[in-house]
């Protein structure tokens, strides 16, 4: 099932979508007891993150488990981690405990090895249930002016449909190779949301929105088997 949010600006998107998360988690603690959530990187969370910050009182953070939907192959410290953008905006100021914050280690240099470890972690620590495959509560999504998503940018598409849950891409014109999580993984996710916001997004979007899969866009191959996808995005992107 496809759902379509529409709020009037990028503040108004924010706090739509923490209540949406929040809203998720709660759900999803008071039926299974913890709430699994993979991360988007990129720009348009980190006001979602920010919200997520002042929320302790809302949210039992301490039963949330939190992973990276993709990371960029630096140290955690770089200007480009999407860890450290989630971290400094929100996971340092509230008790999710540490090692309930699974961090895509990028900056090692065995990458295949580090999205084995990884599948690994998501495996042992995200129920699976009859499917095999581990569900991911929430998985937040954004959408490049390309269509990608997570780190499947068009010209990786094939190497994110195999049976692995993680891989290690290096997408043409990037600086850094990058971790994503691939369309097993996200496939099997009880809830997917792209956050999108602004007028560059508009031309990808609204053919996502019309056309579905048949776009062709990496971002339109995301179709939970028996999950839903929720499009959370301003009016200037639309
Ligand atoms: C990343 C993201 C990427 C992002 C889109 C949209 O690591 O960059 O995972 O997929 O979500 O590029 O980014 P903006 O939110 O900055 O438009």
């Amino acid at each position: 099932m496809r759902t379509l949010a529409v709020f009037s600006d990028k503040v108004a998107l924010a706090r739509g979508a923490t209540d949406y998360v929040l809203n998720l988690a709660r759900a999803a603690i008071e039926q299974r007891g913890e709430f699994s959530i993979a991360l988007a990187g990129g720009s348009t969370p980190k006001d979602v993150y920010a919200l997520l910050a002042a929320e302790s009182a809302n949210a039992e953070f301490a039963r949330w488990k939190v992973f990276f939907g993709d990371e960029r192959c630096v140290p955690p410290d770089h200007p480009d981690s999407n860890f450290k953008m989630a971290s400094e905006a929100w996971l340092s100021r509230v008790n999710v405990p540490s090692a309930n914050v699974f961090r895509m280690a990028g900056e090692k240099n065995d990458l295949a090895a580090v999205a084995a470890e990884y599948e690994a972690m998501i495996r042992s620590s995200v129920a699976s249930e009859k499917s095999g495959t581990p569900r991911f509560d929430l998985v937040l999504l954004g959408i490049g002016d390309d269509g990608h998503t997570a780190s499947i940018f068009p010209d990786v598409v094939e190497r994110c449909r195999g049976p692995e849950l993680v891989v290690a891409v290096a997408p043409e014109g990037k600086p850094q190779k990058r971790l994503t999580l691939t369309y097993a993984a996200l496939n099997a996710a009880r809830a997917i949301a792209f956050l999108v916001s602004g007028a560059a997004k508009r031309p990808v979007l609204s053919r996502i929105l019309k056309e579905g899969p048949a776009s062709g866009f990496p971002s339109a191959q995301v179709n939970p088997r028996d999950g839903g996808v929720t499009f959370l995005v301003d009016t200037a992107s639309l």
